[in-house]
């Protein structure tokens, strides 16, 4: 269920507002007459979520008119590409050509200039860092990459005003503040995982997520294709999988799955947007579709049911069956043939009704398929009670309330060259309710409001794990409890930011009264954008325009 804000929500963020003692003109509740002056002042320079490594302001900077190019390498298809990526979210709100051309083309350096090149400062910048330079008559984003050239775009998007985002004509002026934007991420790692299992989520769907995770600069798409309640993906060597596994979802609803074109389509539109998608094939538990879709791979040779309730560690793989590893191979194989990435996730977790002994011969066995088929393993972080093969990434998705001993195996893992991506479920688990009060979500690790999400620090969380052995932060969406688009953006937002800004922010910027302010400020960002997001009270949002 959508939930709805009364004026009385709003009244209380405004007071809110008041108290902190904010003198933002971005955040300050405006008359109509103060939005006018208010729509020529550009969002002061590095006031983005993610917070920038580097930012030096000043300089009258670059304003966007009917006169703007944008000016790309001559056959450089990468530059090409992200200049027409970039003209695509410009055109339709300011109304301009704006043409994607060539920068040798003889007729001026001026206009919004990309390039990608090996200068010893973009290589000092790492494969995503970029640099902005916004002044008089031009604005330069140069990088060595692509990505990092897009994750640049990025940043121009949110220092131009929130209206850009609308697809119909607005009024400018469409001004981005003078100075230079010197960037780049703390962690490799950067993702959210969305569960299109529990409940299906078509194509379009998930490509809208992508886009919201590019915006703020994330850079995985863990999908976690299968549970006991469907099968997602489409396999060739095995199609009940997913015609016959894939036809529910929870609560009894038709479900669905994707072809492997389907699949191909969600794999390039996030690598468009500088994303990779790792697939998840959750075992041995969790496994229920694929139980009930093939006999054979269940230890009494019966098929059960199809599932569609939400208790977990009821179901496994027949560990001592030599079709279960053939099973996974075939899967894996056919999976990693889809998966440009470098991992693929065998999940792992939940694993109640496999005994201790059957699950370390079963991930044993497992981890070597994967790294067969050219993949890295990563699992959930119950593989540390195995052995991790090496190379391998495990995901800790502990709370609070976790015991030393799992911390501890987890930890000495990490020492032992196990790499660990943080999705604590007290405070990344996005499906987890905000208060009591919340509608949608579970709690199970108890509630999670936007300072929680926000304000811990992947580099110490796990106390003793080695520093390089973070790779960095994933925040889960499991879907339960959430069916449409509209409750993914209110489970979602605001929190997905605050663990963006965690994976790419240094550690010397994070402070969550500064960040509050921030974060308010996206919010006619994703009104324009059309986006649905849950009024916190610990932020202080401006008025709602939509
Ligand atoms: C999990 O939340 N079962 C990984």
């Amino acid at each position: 269920m959508r939930q709805h804000h009364g004026t009385a929500c709003v009244l209380g963020s405004l007071l809110l507002l008041a108290a902190a003692g904010t003198s933002s003109s971005a955040t300050a509740p405006r008359s109509a007459s103060g939005a006018a002056a208010d729509r020529a002042a550009p969002v002061p320079l590095g006031r983005i979520v993610p917070a920038p490594l580097a930012v030096d302001p000043g300089g009258p900077g670059f304003e966007i008119t009917a006169k703007t190019r944008i000016r790309v390498g001559s056959g450089n298809a990468e530059e090409r590409r992200v200049g027409e990526y970039l003209a695509g979210i410009l055109r339709p709100s300011t109304g301009y050509r704006l043409p994607v051309t060539d920068r040798e083309g003889g007729d001026g350096g001026d206009g919004i200039r990309l390039r990608i090149s090996a200068e010893p400062a973009n290589k000092a910048l790492g494969d995503e860092g970029y640099r902005v330079i916004s002044a008089r008559g031009s604005l330069t984003i140069t990088s060595w990459t692509a990505t990092g050239l897009f994750h640049g775009v990025q940043t121009v998007r949110q220092q131009l005003p929130a209206a850009v985002e609308r697809r119909t004509p607005q009024r400018g002026p469409w001004r981005v503040a003078g100075g230079t934007i010197k960037d780049k991420p703390r962690y490799a790692y950067r993702g959210s995982m969305l569960d299109v299992s529990r409940h299906f989520f078509p194509v379009e769907h998930v490509k809208r997520y992508i886009d919201q995770l590019a915006l703020y600069k994330m850079n995985k798409l863990h999908l976690h294709l299968s549970d006991d309640q469907g099968w997602r993906i489409a396999i060739d060597s095995w199609p009940r999988l997913a015609t016959y596994g894939g036809s529910t979802q929870v609560g009894g609803g038709p479900g669905g799955y994707y072809t492997k074109d389907q699949y191909k389509d969600i794999v390039a539109h996030a690598a468009a947007r500088g994303l990779q998608v790792i697939p998840e094939i959750d075992m041995p538990s969790h496994t229920n579709a694929a139980l009930a879709s093939y006999a054979e791979l269940n230890c009494d040779g019966v098929a059960p049911p199809l599932y569609t309730g939400i208790e977990v560690g009821f179901s496994s793989l027949c560990v001592a069956k030599d079709v279960t590893y053939e099973f996974v191979d075939d899967v894996v194989r056919e999976l990693a043939a889809l998966t440009p990435g470098g991992q693929v996730h065998i999940g792992g977790d939940e694993a109640h009704s496999t005994s201790h002994e059957d699950f370390v011969t079963f991930m044993d066995k497992v981890q070597p398929i994967v790294t067969k088929h050219g993949k890295g393993v990563m699992a959930w972080h119950q593989l540390t009670e195995t052995t991790p093969v090496p190379g391998a990434v495990a995901q800790y998705w502990g709370y609070d309330r976790t015991g030393q001993a799992e911390r501890d195996r987890v930890v000495n893992a990490a020492r032992n060259g196990t790499k660990l991506v943080l999705s604590p479920a007290d405070r990344s688990y996005l499906d987890h309710k905000y208060d009591k009060d919340t509608k949608l979500g579970l709690s199970w690790a108890g509630y999670v409001e936007v300072q929680r999400a926000y304000d811990w620090d992947p580099g110490t969380y796990l106390q003793g794990a080695p520093a390089d052995a973070i790779l960095g932060v994933e925040a889960p969406l499991w879907t339960e409890t959430l069916s449409t688009p509209a409750q993914l953006d209110y489970m979602a937002f605001p929190r997905l930011p605050g663990i963006a800004e965690l994976g790419w922010s240094p550690a010397a910027t994070h402070d969550w009264g500064k960040y509050r302010t921030r974060l308010a400020e996206q919010a006619p960002r994703w009104d324009a954008l059309g986006m649905d997001y849950y009024r916190s009270p610990q932020v202080p949002w401006p008025p709602s325009r939509r």
